[in-house]
């Protein structure tokens, strides 16, 4: 018996996957596999920033690769429950702020042109990967839009920029996705030590007053339940409103008065949710 040759491209049931793109053929579907090559792009396109060693900082990586992951798990949920292609959206929800974190920015952080940097990164990524263009463009065109809320269109409008707004089911997918983490208690607590940063070029607006700042991420909370468009994240969102608003009764005045007591107030909270969780 002729002895069967495995993982040598004489096995007629060989495949590999280190085949030359053009032998392949271009792809058209994002796969599993890409999802989990766009999360380490996203990890190496942040630590490259934190290596310039200039405003962005290895906390500020963590803080928004948290942010990517939970936007992806919401990305995964709208997908399956509205019939979505799961892998793109979550690929693309991966990727949604790879554009974000720039040396050279205020607070190492590119607030209001990021969607545009990180729709050009993307494409250059998935065309790596071998994608389609048609694979790449939609994609890129869902991060081109995730920036259209509230308060980008407000700087947007008073500069007088345009700002691309999400069209098709997906592109409004993935905004929603990424502005579920702002009713997020998580995403919440993001946008609090944000404006609480004295280099954030929102520090001003608040005066540094962690009260107002709280009130700031509040605003933000319900302008983003406000523009979400799927059933799905509208469910998601009223999980995490209740969970937001038990916070924030926990974090009521006078208690919090600084950054550092609205952090050991922000634990006191998930030490009593676990708390009640083992009664
Ligand atoms: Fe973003």
């Amino acid at each position: 018996m002729k002895e069967k040759n495995w993982g040598q491209e004489s096995d007629p049931d060989y495949q590999s996957t280190e085949l030359p793109k053009k032998e392949r053929g271009p792809s058209h579907r994002i796969e599993r596999a890409d999802v989990l090559k766009a999360r380490n792009f996203l990890v190496e396109t942040y630590q490259n920033q934190v290596k310039k060693g200039g405003q962005v900082t290895a906390e500020m990586a963590k803080t928004n690769l948290d942010h990517a992951d939970r936007v992806a798990e919401n990305a995964r949920w709208i997908a399956q429950n509205e019939g979505l292609d799961i892998e793109m959206l979550e690929l693309a929800a991966t990727c949604h702020d790879c554009g974000k974190l720039k040396c050279g920015y205020r607070g190492g952080i590119d607030t209001f042109r990021h969607h545009i940097t990180g729709a050009k990164m993307i494409y250059d990524f998935l065309q790596r990967l071998g994608k389609t263009p048609k694979v790449c463009d939609e994609v890129k065109n869902m991060v081109l839009a995730h920036s259209a809320i509230p308060f980008i269109k407000r700087w947007a409008d008073d500069n007088e920029i345009g700002l691309p707004e999400p069209l098709t089911q997906e592109e409004f997918a993935l905004r929603d996705a990424d502005v579920l983490d702002q009713i997020d208690i998580w995403g919440f607590k993001k946008v609090v030590e944000i404006r609480q940063n004295h280099d954030s070029e929102f520090y001003e607006e608040d005066g540094g007053d962690i009260q107002k700042s709280i009130e700031s991420a509040l605003l933000t909370a319900q302008e983003a339940e406000k523009i979400l468009r799927t059933e799905t994240a509208k469910k998601i969102a009223a999980g995490y409103g209740k969970r937001l608003v038990r916070l924030l009764r926990k974090i009521q005045a006078p208690k919090v008065v600084d950054l550092k007591t609205w952090q050991e107030s922000f634990q006191e909270f998930l030490d009593e949710e676990a708390k009640n969780r083992h009664q």
